[in-house]
């Protein structure tokens, strides 16, 4: 294995407390320092400045963070409510927890992502588990380096429209200027700033909760650091299968987060792949038109087709699989991988995946057993991180106000 599990880079990191210095001129230390968390605690926000600790999982390097966005714990606080608040679509309906849902591993149930306005996305949802950890965002854009540039995709865009916010710029502050549990959040996450409701630090905010949402306490985690019981013999053969040159799998999904586009502070550089599968040859080597991979932004043909490889932590959950969903469940993503590329035998998408030129030669083919393939399967599944889908702290936050004033719960 590669790329730092087991590496030492995973000790739990804790950081110091630090007030603000400002603050710290006009209020007299200890007792100041007190009235001050008391105040924050009342308005249900974090102290300004006080630096998020990760709880990272064992073997897990700390994420990168952009130095002009430090995590704090109040910048994490307001990103939640905003990831969460159907006021960041134009007509109200969807927020980013609309398609990147928390019992689906931040992922949705969709195979294509259906915006604000009914407008259907090529691609699918992706799941944001270990987002922080993500070299390059989105299926196969090699430029889209960071959350905070991210997240103003699914905002403006409009090809396609997603929460349709493009030319409601002013319209979005109103709203979050008047919900009443902004106010303290802004100023605790932007403390000093006069007016703190700006797009970046919208986005600085989401994107500090996006780093939150990290996922590594799975069976197969447990195992990996010496509770071997915590996956079943059949995950076990099947982890051998994972790991094997017959069938390839590491090359491509490999190291703590299960994919080769990754970074964190242990590595030199960020490492960002592409590889095309065969899942279409259309034609000489095509895929359908809305989704021609990486040659979208490279213009060289062999790059046609070419796509991240995701994660595979909590692949069970993510269903249906690839970058246009084109693929309803994992037994049939094997059968893709084992026939070295999938065969359409009609329609406009008919073509032999396997005779693709520009397909990887990790992509050769390989021929498993009823029970070989069962066990393959109980491997993936033990990638599934309970305790990260019901954590607390990624939740939707606007629930128990909702629910206290006995309004109908927010659409997600
Ligand atoms: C209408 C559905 C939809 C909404 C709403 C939405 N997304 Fe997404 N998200 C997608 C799709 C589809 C992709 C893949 C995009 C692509 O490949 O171009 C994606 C990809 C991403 C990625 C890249 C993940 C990775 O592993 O590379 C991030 C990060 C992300 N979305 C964050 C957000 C944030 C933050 C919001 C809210 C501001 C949001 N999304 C709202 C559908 C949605
Ligand atoms: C050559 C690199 C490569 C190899 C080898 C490889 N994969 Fe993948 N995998 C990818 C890429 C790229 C995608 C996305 C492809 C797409 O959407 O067109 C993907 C997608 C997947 C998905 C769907 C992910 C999702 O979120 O939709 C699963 C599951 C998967 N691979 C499992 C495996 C297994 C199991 C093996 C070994 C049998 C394997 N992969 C071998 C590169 C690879």
């Amino acid at each position: 294995m590669s790329d730092g599990v087991g590496a030492p880079g995973g000790r739990a990191y804790r950081a110091r407390r630090r007030v603000g210095s400002a603050v710290g001129r006009w209020l007299p230390a200890a007792g100041g320092i007190a009235v001050l968390a008391l105040a924050f605690a009342a308005l249900g926000a974090a102290a300004p400045h006080e630096e998020w600790q990760w709880d990272l999982p064992p073997g897990f390097p700390r994420p990168r963070v952009p130095a002009e966005n430090p995590m704090t714990v109040a910048k994490v606080a307001l990103g939640r409510h905003l990831f969460y608040d159907t006021r960041l679509s134009g007509n109200g309906t969807q927020s980013c927890a609309t398609c990147h849902q928390q019992a689906r591993a931040f992922a949705d149930p969709q195979p294509r992502g259906v915006g604000s306005t009914g407008e259907v996305h090529p691609r699918g949802p992706m799941s944001l588990a270990n987002v922080a950890y993500a070299s390059a965002l989105t299926w196969a854009n090699p430029n889209m380096r960071t959350l905070e540039a991210q997240a103003l995709v699914p905002m403006f865009g409009e090809e396609p429209v997603e929460l349709g916010l493009a030319g409601k710029e002013q319209e979005l502050f109103r709203r979050i200027r008047a919900e009443r549990r902004y106010g303290p959040l802004f100023a605790a996450a932007f403390p000093g700033e006069a007016d703190p409701v700006t797009l970046v630090n919208i986005t600085r905010a989401i994107a500090s909760f996006e780093r939150t949402l990290i996922s590594g306490r799975a069976p197969y985690d447990r195992a990996e650091h010496g509770d071997h019981a915590a996956m079943s013999a059949a995950a076990q053969r099947g982890e051998q299968l994972f790991f094997s040159e017959q069938l390839e799998c590491f090359h491509c999904h490999g190291g703590y987060n299960f994919t080769g586009t990754t970074d964190d502070v242990t590595k030199g550089f960020p490492e960002v792949e592409f590889h095309n599968t065969g899942l279409y040859n259309i034609g000489r080597g095509h895929f359908p038109a809305d989704n021609p991979g990486l040659m979208a932004f490279t213009g060289r043909a062999e790059d046609e087709g070419r796509m991240k490889a995701p994660t595979l932590r909590n692949i069970a959950l993510t269903a249906p699989y690839m970058h246009d969903g084109s693929i309803p469940t994992l037994e049939g993503v094997i059968d893709h991988y084992a026939a070295a590329g999938r065969t359409i035998a009609d329609g406009p998408h008919r073509g032999v995946g396997a005779d693709n030129p520009n397909k990887s030669e990790f992509i050769n083919g390989f021929e498993l057993t009823a029970a070989q393939r069962a066990d393959l399967i109980a491997f993936l599944h033990a990638l599934t991180d309970s305790s990260f889908i019901t954590d607390a702290r990624h939740a939707n936050p606007w629930l128990d106000t909702l629910a206290a004033r006995g309004r109908p719960r927010r659409p997600e």
